[in-house]
């Protein structure tokens, strides 16, 4: 038995997620503070925060209005069960989100992560299909370099290969449409490219292999954002509506980054013109202060279960913490907070102002492609020989540790996405650390 007095080694038990472990522990980067647009260190730096977060804090670090929000619930009701019963914020934020979602996206189903939401929408689509006497539709199809989260349902219909190579066979029956980036044909696009929408023939090609009849739906993020921020091409998003909805196939949007104004509207199938069948969203629910997730499902969705037995459970889904009191309250304070502020409409003005610092970095060392779209970019840096992420985790470092500066990097690529209060001057800010930190790393 270890002496009492001993301290653990407090660095080596928490397993870090999406984190090379031993390099972390080795010199380990923590936020223990955060306000607005900025993180602070236990040593006191204040660093930017150039990716909200993890691309949920849309409305910028500790909103008074949240935080008393949930502190407000906490005191009042720390938790209701969600099963047989509910709490009245709920009912209030699924009717909010309603009126924000496009068309009839009227009903909502809450979770608690991304994953979970994804999850969610996957087994809507199944049961919807049998409800109608189509069980045989059981397909799904997803998208190369598609990030959908991480449970089994995600990385089935997911595209990144690292997030699926170690873990079997995942869901059977899954098809993945071409991914629709191109570097020779887009680099350096700002916004939606022009050349693309020719991927969606291998749609067209699944139908003719598979027959419609076993196809459930279509799961693709409006912007592939995790993979490294792939904008869609000009017209994609309502030719590939329009081919789903021809084949009876429905069509889920994963805006778990592109919701709650990133692309300058509450969501992206508003910016793209579409009415989906189903919604994912997350993360800028809330702002990301507690965890909460959802899924907005059409009229038809909803009502083609509210059959049978009054008495009788229509879905057999749902989780512990599917809108939780403190996550309700917090999701409603947020939704207020955007309204108030005109975060959506901001991120709107702001994105050629934006696209065009994005831009300035196109001569930096190793620059090989700046993709911005919405108050997000993705900039891909040439990988060192041989290292593949090694430039992209020198780069992690030299952020943190010499340049105060926090953004999303996934292999070699950084992905720009402030929070959407982020003023002209914070920028430039950002920009020129980028810059610095490229040359760093060159
Ligand atoms: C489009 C998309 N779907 C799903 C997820 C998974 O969300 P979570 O990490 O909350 O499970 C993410 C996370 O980044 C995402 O970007």
């Amino acid at each position: 038995m270890a002496p009492l007095d001993m301290k653990p080694n407090e660095l080596e038990s928490y397993w870090v997620p999406f984190t090379p472990n031993r390099s972390f522990k080795k010199k380990p980067r923590l936020f223990s503070g955060a306000k607005d647009m900025h993180y602070i260190t236990p040593d006191g730096r204040k660093i930017i925060d150039a990716s909200s977060g993890l691309f949920c804090v849309n409305a910028g670090h500790g909103r008074d209005k949240i935080t008393k929000a949930i502190q407000q619930m906490a005191g009042q009701l720390d938790f209701a069960p969600p099963f047989q019963y509910a709490h009245p914020a709920v009912f209030e934020l699924s009717s909010k989100l309603a009126l924000m979602a496009p068309g009839d996206l009227d009903y909502c189903l809450f979770a608690n992560s991304g994953s979970e939401a994804v999850d969610t929408a996957l087994k809507v689509a199944l049961a919807y299909h049998k409800a109608r006497g189509e069980g045989g539709r059981t397909r799904f199809i997803g998208r190369e370099r598609g990030y959908h989260g991480v449970g089994f349902g995600g990385i089935s219909v997911g595209g990144m290969v690292n997030n699926r190579k170690a873990f079997g066979n995942m869901l059977t029956g899954v098809d993945h449409l071409p991914t629709t980036y191109n570097k020779s044909k887009q680099a350096f696009t700002k916004g939606e490219p022009e050349w693309g929408n020719e991927t969606l023939d291998e749609l067209t090609r699944m139908i003719g292999l598979h027959d419609a009849s076993t196809i459930a739906a279509v799961i693709i993020e409006p912007v592939a954002g995790s993979t490294g921020c792939i904008p869609p091409p000009k017209g994609y998003i309502k030719k590939l509506r329009e081919i789903t909805e021809k084949h009876g196939i429905l069509l889920i949007l994963d805006e778990v980054i592109t919701g709650f104004g990133r692309l300058g509207y509450a969501f992206a199938a508003e910016r793209y013109g579409v009415v989906p069948d189903m919604i994912t969203f997350a993360k800028g629910i809330t702002n990301g202060a507690v965890p909460m997730s959802g899924v907005m499902c059409r009229k038809g969705v909803y009502e083609t279960h509210m059959s049978g037995p009054e008495y009788l459970v229509e879905l057999f889904h749902g989780y512990t913490y599917s809108g939780h009191p403190l996550a309700a309250a917090a999701g409603l304070a947020t939704l207020e907070v955007y309204k108030e502020e005109g975060l959506f409409e901001r991120a709107k003005k702001m994105e050629p102002l934006f696209a065009d610092a994005m831009m300035s970095l196109k001569d930096a060392p190793n620059v090989v492609d700046i993709r911005p779209i919405g108050i997000m970019a993705g900039i891909d840096l040439a990988p060192i020989e041989g290292k593949p992420g090694l430039r992209g985790y020198n780069a992690i470092e030299s952020m943190y540790h010499d340049h105060d500066l926090y953004v999303r990097v996934t292999g070699d690529t950084i992905i720009v996405s402030p929070p959407l209060i982020v003023s002209e001057a914070q920028i430039s800010e950002i920009t020129d650390k980028l810059r610095t930190v490229i040359k760093a790393v060159a």
